[in-house]
């Protein structure tokens, strides 16, 4: 029988094979073809960089995986990943842990000490490879050599300002300011975390409680920690979590 071989190699690498990637992708996320294509093809050395997983069988090569590493802004030697991404029928061999240890290989190798990501209902598998909470970070994708380093760093003090502190839990501020930050899961809105400088505004009159969210199926297994667990499956709700590389 033929062995079987999977790599992981940078899309900009095979770019024959961007189509095939796009349309993989767009089996989970669904998204215009000709903009996921167009997204793809920025991909090069010096990020943002999409790793594919490419499996060679009987003479044909197959993209069977994706992750997406950027730079992230505000934090020193920083990357995001995003859009990891198994092909369905091979999900829970191995392949995810594969890509993942493979894009922090490829980060490390490019001087990045970090890995950020953030995610809705993945806590439990990206806790399983030793991420842990963290405070939220700002990317700014292939624009970011446009944008005035002045400006980034604004942005990246509105953006931790900005993440919603709903538990109690501790993170290091990732500006290395003075200030220690407590935040938590992110928020789609826009609320302000307190800050013990600022003065609290006059409580507002109370909203009417909202309708229960339907219920969800809970996948978290327990191999996460305390906090991940506690935030699991909620699905209005996005997770950062970060690692040393
Ligand atoms: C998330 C995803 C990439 C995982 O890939 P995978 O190939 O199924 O994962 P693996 O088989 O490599 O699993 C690695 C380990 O994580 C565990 N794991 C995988 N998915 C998990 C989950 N949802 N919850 C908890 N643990 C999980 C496995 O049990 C395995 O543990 P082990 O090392 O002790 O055996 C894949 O499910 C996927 O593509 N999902 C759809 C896209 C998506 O949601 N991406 C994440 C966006 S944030």
């Amino acid at each position: 029988m033929e062995k079987e071989e999977v790599q992981v190699i940078p899309l900009h690498h095979r770019k024959e094979l961007i189509e095939e990637c796009a349309q993989l992708l767009n089996t989970y996320w669904s998204r215009s073809l000709n903009a996921r294509i167009q997204s793809l093809e920025i991909s090069r050395d010096s990020l943002p960089c999409s790793l594919i997983m490419v499996r060679n069988h009987a003479g044909k090569s197959e993209v069977i995986g994706h992750a997406k590493i950027m730079e992230a802004q505000g934090v020193d030697k920083a990357c995001y990943i995003e859009s990891v991404f198994i092909r369905e029928d091979l999900r829970g061999k191995g392949y995810g842990k594969k890509i993942m240890l493979e894009a922090e290989k490829y980060s490390s190798g490019k001087g990045f000490k970090q890995m950020f990501l953030n995610t809705l209902d993945k806590q439990d598998f990206y806790s399983h490879l030793g991420y842990k909470l963290s405070h939220p970070v700002l990317t700014l994708g292939a624009n970011a050599h446009r944008i005035p380093q002045a400006m980034i760093d604004q942005l990246t003090k509105t953006n931790i300002k900005n993440s919603c502190c709903k538990s109690s839990t501790k993170f290091d501020n990732p500006t290395n300011t003075s200030q220690n930050i407590t935040c938590s899961t992110q928020c789609s809105s826009t609320k302000t975390c307190p800050d013990a400088s600022v003065p609290s505004p006059p409580a507002a009159p109370q909203a009417p409680p909202a309708p229960p969210l339907p219920k969800i199926e809970k996948k978290c297994s327990g191999t996460a920690n305390k906090h991940v667990m506690n935030q699991c499956c909620d699905p209005t709700k996005v997770t950062w979590m970060k690692k040393d590389i």
